[in-house]
């Protein structure tokens, strides 16, 4: 009776706020029902769908965590906003200080900001946000897996008595490894609060189990027992997460808020498998996107084949605020900052929008932890992807929590041992790769096949070599005259940036 009263209060209170949730996945990739792979279920992000557009195209500007929650959050790439790799522990890595982020201009305009799980990024006078519940001060399984505990969270911020509208972020941790760190709650912390003896309770989680034999296996994985295995654990806290997706649904309708709110749901990168999260190959830079506005219900239920990217999530937000991006400069020595996203809002049934999305969408990778210096820069259009590897002598760098997981381990131990190795690439291709990787994603989506450098394809490749320089100029990659050159853009160069020849060859 109380609670239906406050509801009600709630509900006069906010009739004309219009707001913004961003429900974030943690290394979600695409081998979901929602893109139709249906062996891993997700009803719940199947009615989110029927409440907005899917984009089938939609990729990460990066493979890595708090790169891309930096790029989310900025509309910058990495090489631009500063987050090169990992913000936690000895990794270190921060953005610049003049960066203005989304949360910060969204407070400036007395906007309220609300983050809700893992963060992942700062520092925090960069990423402000008026109600911080991140594992900053709580533990991340607690407020990134813990469904139940996330959905009071969220009521609460949800129940504050204020009238101005909110951002609110919510970074779930799941479906992240967890094999590392809590091995004992399985690969995936899929045993984490599932009601068994030790592991605890969830009660808002009913766990969907799956057996090695009914997941699909992707090309990019072996097709082996432990492979299976992981997959399997991994569907399980897929459930976790679609139903927290439910969940959150769920409040913000109780809230009274679901008719004036804009909700994006994605994830940070792709699956963390080979291939996957760290690489920019599409099993890591391809991400879901649902984009629910209540202000476009005549596209709901649609799905979009537009070119989209995570760097379009803050245009978007700016766009549905009405609030334009401030003029500055990040370094006295460059030019104005702008970004190179696009706002997902526009009409896509409008003809007359004036070049409504991306004809071109790119990716810039650094490094992921700190030991891993691997810088790679790609540009993919709606057929062709071009790949430049900066660092291409050196050995492909694999991340701490993938290398120990089954999965990789198994490829390992096949590779020693001389064992059978049912899987698309061998652990030295792997390794070793060209500097530069041209795909027809039209007759190679595996990207197999590197075209670079084979005739039919010459003219492609300069074309797309061109297109990616260009955005490394509009965006200030410092890595735009790597591997053959060095930037100079000071002292007499101020003014006219210039990439000095090193010769040696590249
Ligand atoms: C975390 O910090 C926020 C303020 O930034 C505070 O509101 C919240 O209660 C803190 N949570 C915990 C568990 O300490
Ligand atoms: C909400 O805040 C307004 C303005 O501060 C106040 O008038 C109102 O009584 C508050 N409502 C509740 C339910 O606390
Ligand atoms: C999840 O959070 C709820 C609500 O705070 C709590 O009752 C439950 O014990 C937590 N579950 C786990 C596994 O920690
Ligand atoms: C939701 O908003 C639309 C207009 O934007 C309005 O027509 C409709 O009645 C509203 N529904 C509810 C339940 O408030
Ligand atoms: C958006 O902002 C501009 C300038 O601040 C203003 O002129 C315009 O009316 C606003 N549009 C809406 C729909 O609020
Ligand atoms: C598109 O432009 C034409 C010509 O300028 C105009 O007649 C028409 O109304 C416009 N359509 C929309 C949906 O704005
Ligand atoms: C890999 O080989 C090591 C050493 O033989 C063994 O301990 C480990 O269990 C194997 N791991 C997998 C995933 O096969
Ligand atoms: C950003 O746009 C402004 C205005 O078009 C332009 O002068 C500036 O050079 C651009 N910045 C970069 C880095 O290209």
């Amino acid at each position: 009776m109380l609670r239906t009263l406050s509801l009600l209060l709630s509900c006069v209170a906010v009739v004309v706020t219009a707001n913004v949730v961003i429900l974030l996945a943690d290394d979600l990739g695409m081998e979901i029902e929602l893109y139709g792979q249906s062996a891993c279920k997700t009803p719940h992000l199947m009615s989110l769908a029927n409440r907005g557009v899917v984009y089938d195209r939609a990729w990460t500007a990066v493979s890595s965590c708090s790169p891309s929650r930096a790029s989310i959050l900025t509309g910058l790439p990495p090489h631009q906003n500063g987050m090169y790799g990992l913000h936690q522990g000895y990794h270190n890595f921060q953005s610049f200080d003049n960066v203005r982020s989304l949360s910060k201009l969204l407070n400036d305009a007395d906007i309220r900001t609300g983050i809700i799980g893992k963060k992942h990024v700062g520092p925090e006078s960069v990423y402000p946000f008026d109600c911080e519940q991140t594992e900053e001060n709580n533990s991340i399984m607690q407020v990134g897996r813990n469904i139940t505990l996330m959905k009071e969270m969220i009521g609460t911020f949800l129940a504050v008595n204020d009238s101005r509208p909110f951002l609110l972020y919510v970074g779930f941790h799941d479906p992240h490894r967890c094999g590392h760190t809590h091995p004992e709650f399985g690969q995936f912390c899929e045993k984490f609060g599932n009601g068994k003896p030790g592991n605890g309770i969830i009660p808002d989680w009913t766990p969907v189990e799956y057996q090695s034999d009914q997941v699909h296996v992707p090309y990019f994985v072996q097709d082996t027992p432990i492979a299976r295995d992981d997959l399997a654990s991994q569907y399980t806290t897929i459930s976790r997460l679609d139903q927290g997706v439910g969940l959150i649904m769920q409040e913000l309708e109780n809230a009274g808020f679901l008719n004036e709110t804009l909700v994006l749901f994605s994830s940070d990168n792709g699956a963390p498998y080979p291939s996957g999260r760290t690489n920019v190959y599409e099993p890591g830079l391809q991400i879901p996107l649902i984009v629910s506005s209540p202000r476009h219900q005549h596209l709901w239920n649609t799905r979009s084949n537009d070119l989209a990217t995570l760097l379009d999530i803050t245009p978007t937000v700016l766009d549905w605020f009405n609030i334009s991006y401030p003029t500055y400069k990040m370094f006295h020595n460059q030019n104005t900052v702008n970004l190179t996203g696009k706002s997902l809002l526009i009409d896509h049934s409008d003809k007359n929008a004036t070049d409504p999305h991306h004809k071109y969408t790119y990716a810039s990778h650094s490094l992921h932890e700190i030991t891993m210096y691997y810088p790679m820069r790609s540009v993919r259009n709606s057929r062709f992807k071009l790949i430049q590897n900066l660092g291409y002598r050196m050995p492909f760098p694999i991340d701490q929590d993938f290398f120990i997981s089954p999965v990789f381990q198994d490829i390992l131990n096949r590779t020693i041992n001389g064992d059978e190795l049912p899987w698309y690439k061998t652990l030295e291709q792997y390794y070793y790769r060209p500097q530069w990787e041209l795909f027809d994603l039209k007759i190679d989506f595996t990207e197999k096949n590197n075209m670079a450098g084979k005739q039919h394809y010459s003219r492609i490749f300069s074309a797309m070599k061109k297109k990616l320089y260009s955005w490394q100029e509009m965006t200030e990659d410092p890595w735009i005259c790597s591997p053959g050159g060095v930037l100079q853009d000071a002292g007499k160069y101020a003014l006219n940036h210039k990439c000095c020849s090193m010769y040696n060859e590249l």
